[in-house]
């Protein structure tokens, strides 16, 4: 061995306890704590020939696309310069099929964990309680297990987010103990029992969210201390009276209130309009009602098809007419003929303003009808359609549904769970339907037929988001009802049928109401309150 080989042999021995390489500055433990983390969750193509802090792609991901951020980033500032260390691990939409990492204690300054959006399974390490961190986030993976306890020892955490997960088990008290805590979101799990009187500590949480957890009522008298909090989100309340109405009337700074599912009788505390920096109120599932005037015409039909979000297309002989208007989050559209589709709600999990009420197919259609399929009709909570002028009697009403939004694959595409309930003419005819499960598999088509009696002249199909199933998966905006088409044919043989293409839209405009029982949602903003909503929609107690 020549005397220069024996001098590099034994600078590499010297220097690798130290740094990695001989420009990197990044401490050899905590290089090897990254592979330990590729390995465990699953991540191959980290260069680890090059240096992770050295501002390469795959470790940094130079043009980070806003929904998919994939990089390491390091703090150089330590020693004059000289070293380097790790203190954010941000890792989205990856789909790794591993376990979460456990030795996020190998890196002291980490601050920040993000692996939403992958396939990752297993527990949340206990050994997180010794870490620093301030962010957590495993938002969509499939994580089941309690919540450690041990969670509730990172004086630092300000965000844990670990919705859409299949949590399971009671809350710990010691979550009372982050003092720091902003943002906690739980949603969409599987949790058990209630939140923990400790929460009363949490002075500075902001954001909490535990619609679809698990998590039962009634809301804990501590919540009314949270006075800093901004966004509250609630479901599965238990037995509320408007007495015991939430006492939000100290969250000043309450900008977003959804309560869902909920048992609250009675109308709403007035202070709630007080609450000057509420942008959205939504309260769904309670006893009260919601009344909309629209329009009549006079003419009579006993038939009508509709192509739910998609354009018009004769399948089987029938026209399903054309359902394309964008609607919106408090819409009403006519069509032409008999019926009516009115949406209510804002997705509230997507960042943009800009709300779809329709979707298409992210899958492929095993339908040869796939006309109807490939567009479909969404809404955030309540997607109610209206079939007007209809001569008495029964009709079979056929609901064509394909779930379309998810895929079957093995990504996180995969994960969502949609769930609705049927009405037909007021009455639950299905709870929890999940088109899936029905047709037994994404892209498949399955068509349901219910018998709908007409006295009134008017039909009312309504489909209605609960709260349960996923939201997030796979993108913002796609949780909700969704219906592909519908069929309304009569159960008799129709007198002399008025042809229905020729029908004039200047039929007598007669007001009516329509009492749309079980939703009040009422998707305002604060200008709502303050009694700028026009005369066409108002609000009654009181069960129709
Ligand atoms: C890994 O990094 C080294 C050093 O920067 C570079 O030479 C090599 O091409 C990289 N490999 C891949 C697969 O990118
Ligand atoms: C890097 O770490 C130093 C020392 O802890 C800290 O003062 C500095 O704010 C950090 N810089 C960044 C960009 O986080
Ligand atoms: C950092 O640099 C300053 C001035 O260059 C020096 O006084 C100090 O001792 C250095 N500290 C360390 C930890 O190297
Ligand atoms: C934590 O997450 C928030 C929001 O994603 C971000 O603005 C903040 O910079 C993160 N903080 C740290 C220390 O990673
Ligand atoms: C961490 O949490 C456990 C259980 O809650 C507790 O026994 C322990 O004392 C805590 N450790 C520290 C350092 O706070
Ligand atoms: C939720 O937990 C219950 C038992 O507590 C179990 O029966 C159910 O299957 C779980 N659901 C999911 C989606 O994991
Ligand atoms: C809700 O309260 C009513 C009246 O107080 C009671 O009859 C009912 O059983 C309660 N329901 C539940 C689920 O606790
Ligand atoms: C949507 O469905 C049509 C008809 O089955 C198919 O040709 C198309 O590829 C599908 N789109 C996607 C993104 O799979
Ligand atoms: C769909 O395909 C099946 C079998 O290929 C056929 O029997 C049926 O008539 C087709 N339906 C339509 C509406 O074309
Ligand atoms: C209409 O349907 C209802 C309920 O299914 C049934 O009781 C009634 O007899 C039906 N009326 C006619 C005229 O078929
Ligand atoms: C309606 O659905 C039932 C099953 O729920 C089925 O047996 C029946 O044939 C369907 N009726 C029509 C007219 O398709």
């Amino acid at each position: 061995m020549s005397f220069s080989r024996l001098l590099l042999t034994s600078f590499i021995v010297f220097c690798l306890p130290i740094f990695a390489f001989g420009a990197a500055l990044l401490p050899v433990d905590e290089v090897e704590a990254l592979r330990d983390v590729a390995k465990i969750i699953g991540k191959t193509d980290w260069n680890f020939s090059a240096d992770p802090c050295g501002g390469q792609w795959g470790w940094v991901d130079p043009n980070p696309a806003k929904r998919s951020e994939n990089g390491v980033t390091c703090n150089c500032t330590f020693s004059n310069g000289t070293i380097c260390h790790v203190v954010s691990i941000v890792l989205k939409f990856q789909n790794f099929e591993g376990n979460l990492p456990t030795n996020l204690g190998r890196f002291p300054y980490l601050q920040e964990i993000d692996l939403t959006r992958n396939y990752l399974k297993g527990t949340i390490p206990q050994e997180w309680g010794t870490t620093q961190l301030v962010n957590i986030s495993i938002i969509a993976n499939r994580l089941t297990g309690p919540i450690p306890k041990e969670i509730g020892n990172i004086s630092t955490l300000a965000i844990f987010t670990v919705e859409f997960n299949q949590l399971s088990g009671v809350l710990p008290q010691e979550l009372g103990n982050l003092a720091r805590i902003e943002k906690l979101q739980l949603s969409s799990n599987n949790f058990t029992g209630l939140l923990p009187a400790t929460f009363s500590k949490l002075t500075t949480l902001k954001d909490l969210g535990i619609q679809g957890s698990g998590l039962s009522g009634p809301i804990p008298t501590g919540i009314a201390l949270l006075g800093e909090m901004t966004d509250l989100r609630i479901s599965d309340l238990g037995n509320e009276s408007e007495s015991s109405f939430p006492q939000l009337s100290s969250m000043k700074n309450l900008k977003t209130l959804i309560l869902r599912s909920c048992n609250i009788i009675g109308s709403i505390p007035d202070y709630v309009g007080e609450l000057t920096d509420l942008i959205t109120l939504l309260i769904s599932g309670c006893s009260n009602s919601m009344v909309i005037d629209m329009l009549l015409l006079a003419t009579e039909f006993y038939s009508f098809h509709i192509n739910c979000g998609g354009k018009e297309a004769t399948i089987g002989g029938n026209k399903y007419e054309d359902d394309t208007d964008p609607a919106g989050p408090s819409s009403f559209y006519q069509s032409r003929t008999n019926w009516a589709v009115s949406t209510t709600g804002h997705f509230m999990d997507d960042d943009s303003n800009s709300d779809t009420f329709t979707g298409t197919n992210a899958t492929k259609l095993s339908a040869n009808t796939s006309a109807l399929y490939m567009d479909a009709r969404l809404a955030p909570i309540s997607l109610t359609y209206y079939g007007f002028c209809m001569g008495n009697g029964n009709y079979t009403v056929f609901l064509h549904f394909a779930e379309i939004m998810f895929t079957n694959d093995r990504t996180f595409n995969s994960l969502g769970r949609r769930f609705f309930d049927i009405y037909i003419q007021g009455k639950l005819v299905q709870k929890d339907f999940s088109i899936q499960n029905e047709a037994g598999g994404v892209g498949k088509a399955i068509i349901k037929n219910f018998t709908a009696v007409v006295t009134g002249n008017t039909l009312e199909m309504r489909f209605y988001w609960a709260g349960k199933g996923t939201t997030r998966l796979p993108v913002g905006g796609v949780y909700g009802p969704l219906i592909s088409a519908i069929s309304v044919t009569p159960d008799f043989i129709p007198p002399s049928e008025k042809s229905s293409s020729t029908s004039t839209y200047a039929g007598t405009v007669v007001g009516i109401v329509v009492a749309v029982v079980v939703v009040i949602v009422l998707i305002l903003g604060i200008l709502w309150w303050k009694g700028c909503f026009g005369q066409k929609i108002s609000m009654h107690h009181g069960i129709v």
